[in-house]
């Protein structure tokens, strides 16, 4: 599942940050990157390298704060063996420090009324990547606590966190089948999580949605967001509906709209536990 050429390619990323951070050469490493971004292939690691170019040249202020996960990246790419959902730069966007990714985390807050359901709560974020939903909900909830498998992504969300300084953000490494958390959550944050394309997730379905209502307070909230639907299709998606239902009861079910192609078609859920 790992791609031999992303840790070279990631390099030359990293090596192109040194350009721009260190020396200040922009018209070398644009060229560079946009050689580049002409002989990849792949459509998404073709955005990705273009969100790293459009970031690189947006920022000046928070050039420390980018260096410091170009080089989480590098590391990412040279020791993490499972699949990178960012392919090579990032998964989700995070606006305040100009950062892009392939999923569009202000649409998706705007578009799920986010801020709605989490104002002044306590929420747990399941598989949080790299928490930039989080960071995002931060300023309106009371704390918000992340977890994810992936050790590098989670270095990059308690960068941001502390560039920010959102003392109520915790996120920390580990496997959904291994946490055990004392509290119970008011708000729980089930984005495309019940399984997973890595086949890191070992749970099934029923232990999955069991474990997600042991962590929900009573009267809590059950938010769910679904694969795209070129991965999970309808079928499937009943069925997992069928399962959560087991725990939870759904008081709103839609599509996502969305502009970005990532994000659009998936199936939003607001559940509450029974
Ligand atoms: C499709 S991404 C979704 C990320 C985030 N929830 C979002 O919607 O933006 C799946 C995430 O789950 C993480 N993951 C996979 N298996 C996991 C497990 N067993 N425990 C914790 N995290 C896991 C991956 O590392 C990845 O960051």
């Amino acid at each position: 599942m790992s791609n031999p050429e992303q840790p070279r390619a990631t390099q030359k990323a990293q090596g192109l940050a040194d350009l721009l951070y260190r020396k200040w050469q922009p018209i070398k490493a644009l060229s560079i990157f946009l050689r580049m971004f002409y002989r990849e292939k792949d459509e998404e690691k073709r955005s990705s390298i273009l969100n790293r170019l459009c970031d690189y040249f947006q920022i000046r202020k928070q050039l420390p704060l980018h260096y410091e996960i170009a080089k989480i990246l590098e590391e990412q790419a040279q020791h993490y063996s499972s699949y990178d959902y960012g392919k090579g730069y990032l998964y989700q966007s995070f606006p305040p420090a100009h950062l892009r990714g392939l999923r569009n985390t202000e649409t998706r807050i705007a578009e799920m009324q986010l801020r709605s359901y989490v104002s002044g709560k306590m929420v747990f974020d399941i598989g949080t990547n790299t928490g930039f939903l989080a960071c995002s909900l931060a300023p309106i909830c009371s704390s918000i606590t992340g977890f994810d498998i992936n050790p590098y992504c989670i270095q990059i969300g308690n960068a941001v966190a502390k560039y920010f300084g959102y003392t109520n953000v915790r996120l920390f490494t580990g496997r959904f089948e291994e946490v055990q958390e004392k509290a119970t959550y008011e708000v729980i944050l089930s984005f495309a999580n019940h399984s997973t394309y890595d086949h890191n997730t070992q749970h099934t379905l029923e232990e999955y949605f069991q474990k997600c209502a042991a962590y929900c307070a009573d009267h809590g909230l059950l938010l769910f967001e679904s694969h795209f639907p070129g991965y999970e299709s309808e079928d499937q998606l009943e069925k997992v509906f069928q399962i959560l239902q087991t725990y939870f009861q759904v008081t709103k079910r839609f599509r996502l709209q969305s502009k970005t192609s990532g994000d659009r078609g998936r199936t939003f859920a607001v559940c509450t536990k029974k």
